[in-house]
């Protein structure tokens, strides 16, 4: 049986540039993979069957591990059976990319279990079919990510981070705040430039899905002035939200009906899996 962790995601900046013809957005975001994690337990059996921890989660063909199965015995035709049970600790309609991580990591364990016959660029470029997010996942843990998330640009290890994550009660659907994103009135930053100053140690972090995400629930921004009045050096929404992340030296104040996590940057090895940092 394999039993890997499967990290969940920040955007460190995430630039929307235009929506497209097929209803999807072209952005521009660098993404960074951190310690807080589901676990995912899995192995071949005579008979499918996905179990989860969380009883609000369907477990049925709607569910990222079962198109991830689908999609990877369709495409290998391997027509291998297996058991998985998910344990969820990455809230939902966070931003967090939890399903998509939960997707990517079922692909790299079905890998394993069926012989490595596949590189992880492989299995990043079939996740694309079942999410925007779920190549990410299939990279080291950094990087630049355009089209509608799903082309990667690998991006050496950042300095490393300790973070608070803070989720509303209310979680946020991708789709309603996208709808109200008007992107050709966002500011015009230069994504490349927003790079380049990560990588030479000044970052900027900025998510133009923030304005659309407050005006679907407008107490989020009650709520990231109120973290900001911890003294972090930066909060930011993370994806569509509802979460946010605080990075500095901060301290959190009450958050009533929030669920907080501690947690920092993580990244996988070029041949293994992400291991849990602690
Ligand atoms: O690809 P995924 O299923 O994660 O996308 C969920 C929804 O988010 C899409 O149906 C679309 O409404 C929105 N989206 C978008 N542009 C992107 C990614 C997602 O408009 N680049």
């Amino acid at each position: 049986m394999l039993s890997l962790i499967s990290p969940a995601k920040i955007n460190l900046f995430l630039r929307i540039l235009r929506r497209r013809p097929d209803g999807y957005h072209e952005l521009a975001s660098l993404f960074q993979a951190i310690d807080l994690h589901d676990i995912l337990q899995i192995e071949v059996s005579d008979r499918d069957l996905l179990t989860c921890s969380d009883r609000s989660l369907p477990v049925d063909h709607t569910n990222l591990v079962s198109k991830a199965v689908h999609l990877f015995r369709s495409k290998t035709g391997i027509s291998k059976k297996f058991v998985i049970h998910l344990q969820k600790n990455i809230p939902q309609q966070a931003g967090l990319g939890g399903g998509s991580s939960n997707a990517a990591t079922t692909l790299w364990a079905l890998n394993a279990l069926c012989g490595n016959a596949k590189t992880a660029k492989e299995l990043a470029t079939w996740g694309a079919e079942i999410g925007s997010d779920v190549s990410f996942f299939l990279s080291q843990g950094t990087a630049y990510c355009t089209g509608r998330g799903e082309i990667l640009r690998e991006v050496a290890p950042l300095e490393h981070t300790s973070l608070w994550i803070v989720k509303p009660e209310k979680g946020l659907s991708t789709p309603l705040v996208y709808g109200k994103l008007n992107a050709s009135q966002l500011k015009q930053r230069d994504p490349e430039e927003a790079l380049s100053a990560f990588l030479s140690g000044t970052p900027r972090y900025f998510n133009d899905l923030e304005h659309p995400a407050f005006e679907v629930m407008p107490e989020l921004a009650a709520l990231k002035q109120k973290l900001f009045d911890g003294e972090f050096t930066d909060v930011l929404m993370s994806g569509s939200g509802s979460s946010f992340f605080c990075i500095g030296n901060g301290t959190l104040p009450d958050l009533p009906g929030c669920s907080t996590f501690k947690t920092e940057f993580v990244r996988r090895q070029p041949d293994g899996w992400y291991n849990r940092v602690k």
